[in-house]
């Protein structure tokens, strides 16, 4: 059954930091990590093995990529579980709101698991999928599912993966995202979280606080205690980055206007609007608040800001499969 298969998966956003890994080939995470789906940043996936292929093909936003070593050894480990030695056709689409983009590795890897293992002729429930996809990028494994998700660290490949907290969220959350310029080469979340395990003096702080913290945020999604969700998420976002700062060669993600974009939501708060902030491996803030107060937070940054890359996100939906691309 070598017929193309498509999948959907969207990007998510954590609110409680996956930064380092126990086992770098498994990708087995150092904590649990627990995040947001999104509903308008997603990937949709095409896959078909071909026995005429001499190699696997990947076509990016409709451009062929010269260098497809990453998705040739993820593909290696679906065709060794479906006991298949064909090459693959993968096309992949990024659907974003603005024009600065922001790919992601969750969506793309966990669009690429839930079509690979489909065309492959393996028929995996959610848990494996999301093994699957944490082989690809670790984020990718909270991808399968909607809403409210939580990655179960586990020890070893068959007991790290990501569960369902809160499909259909019953907060009126809202995740703004700031999209500022990255003009130079950042350093990936791959290599600064092996940094932070390796050299910052406070790792062995950040597990102990991180493990703290995820079940603040889990108390605060059970209790609709927005507030105690965003604080919790903000300080554990600054602790993430506390630990690029304290490595060695220390590094950050912060520009300018990184920092312009938190003042501005403290500024906010000490004005009585619910918000926070969250960040991720690069320049850009997210900002956690409520339906209520999105409109007006988006409006009052993008004239401060001069900026059109600011995009308001609720909460989507898991991994599915389309009739077409
Ligand atoms: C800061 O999942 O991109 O976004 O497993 O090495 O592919 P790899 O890393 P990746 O790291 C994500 C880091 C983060 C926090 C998070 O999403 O939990």
């Amino acid at each position: 059954s070598h017929y193309p298969v498509i999948a959907r998966a969207h990007t998510n956003i954590a609110l409680i930091k996956y930064w380092g890994k126990a086992n770098e080939k498994l990708i087995i995470p150092e904590n649990n990590s627990l995040s947001m789906t999104l509903d308008n940043f997603y990937t949709d996936t095409s896959v078909q093995f071909s026995q005429s292929l001499t190699h696997d093909e990947l076509i990016l936003n409709h451009q062929l990529i010269d260098d497809s070593t990453r998705i040739t050894k993820f593909l290696d480990l679906v065709r060794k579980r479906a006991g298949i030695n064909f090459y693959a056709k993968v096309e992949s689409i990024n659907h974003v709101p603005t024009s600065a983009g922001m790919a992601s590795s969750a969506s793309a890897f966990s669009a690429l698991a839930a079509a690979s293992s489909k065309a492959a002729g393996l028929n995996l429930n959610f848990k494996d999928l999301s093994r699957l996809a944490r082989r690809g990028s670790g984020s990718a494994s909270r991808s399968i599912y909607g809403g409210f998700v939580e990655w179960k660290k586990g020890t070893n490949d068959s007991n790290s993966y990501a569960v369902s907290i809160q499909e259909h969220p019953i907060m009126d959350i809202r995740l703004i995202t700031v999209i500022l310029n990255r003009s130079h080469k950042r350093i990936s979340s791959r290599e600064g979280m092996k940094r932070s395990v390796q050299t910052s003096p406070y790792y062995d702080a950040w597990k102990k606080t991180t493990a703290s913290d995820l079940q603040k945020v889990k108390n605060a999604i059970s209790k609709n205690n927005f507030n105690q969700l965003g604080q919790v998420a903000e300080s554990n976002a600054m602790k993430m980055h506390a630990l690029t700062l304290s490595a060695w060669p220390d590094f950050m993600y912060f520009k300018p206007d990184t920092i312009k974009v938190i003042n501005k939501v403290k500024s906010f708060r000490d004005n009585g609007i619910n918000c926070y902030f969250t960040m991720d491996a690069g320049p850009n803030v997210i900002i956690v608040c409520l339906k209520k107060d999105s409109q007006f937070i988006k409006s009052n940054l993008s004239k401060t800001l001069k900026s059109d890359n600011i995009v308001v996100s609720g909460p989507g939906e898991g991994v599915k499969f389309l009739h077409k691309i």
